[in-house]
């Protein structure tokens, strides 16, 4: 059985670009080990998630993630049963905040300022579709 979560957290201060390029590699390695695919975007502060696979797969990283020290206050946004993958194309496709996407992630949310704390599930997910279709996605390697 197919699910998918989204979850969102707050960076940790202290993080630096090459902590997020090991993330990206551990993620890389571990998702396509366990089949897990997804997306992972990274702006104003905050990591929004989105892991999909099996239950039991899904299950354990987001717990593995949920205790990283490289960010805090992980919320489950979402958590479904799926038909098939969204993201099925990476093991964990990666965006950044840039001016080009500013207006998407403003689109979907309440406040002025990106917050996906205050964002329904239903606004997540139709954020995370529209990213994968403009926004320029990096693999990790
Ligand atoms: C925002 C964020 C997203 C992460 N995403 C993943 C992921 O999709 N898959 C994964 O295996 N680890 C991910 N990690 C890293 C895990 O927290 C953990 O460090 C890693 O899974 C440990 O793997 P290892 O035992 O192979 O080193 C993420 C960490 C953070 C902070």
């Amino acid at each position: 059985m197919l699910v998918r979560l989204i979850y969102a957290s707050r960076v940790h201060p202290d993080l630096t670009p090459s902590d997020i390029d090991h993330i990206l590699a551990r993620s890389h390695a571990n998702n396509a080990r366990d089949g897990v695919t997804g997306a992972l975007c990274y702006t104003g502060g905050v990591f929004l998630q989105c892991l999909e696979g099996g239950r039991r797969a899904v299950n354990e990283v987001y717990h593995r993630i949920a205790g990283d020290p490289r960010h805090t206050d992980p919320a489950i946004l979402s958590f479904s049963e799926i038909v098939a993958r969204e993201f099925g194309d990476w093991a964990m496709g990666y965006v950044a905040h840039t001016a080009d996407n500013r207006a998407l992630f403003l689109k979907y949310c309440p406040l002025p300022q990106f917050d996906p704390y205050t964002m329904s599930a239903a606004s997540v997910e139709a954020l995370l579709q529209e990213l994968m279709g403009v926004a320029r996605w990096r693999t990790a390697r």
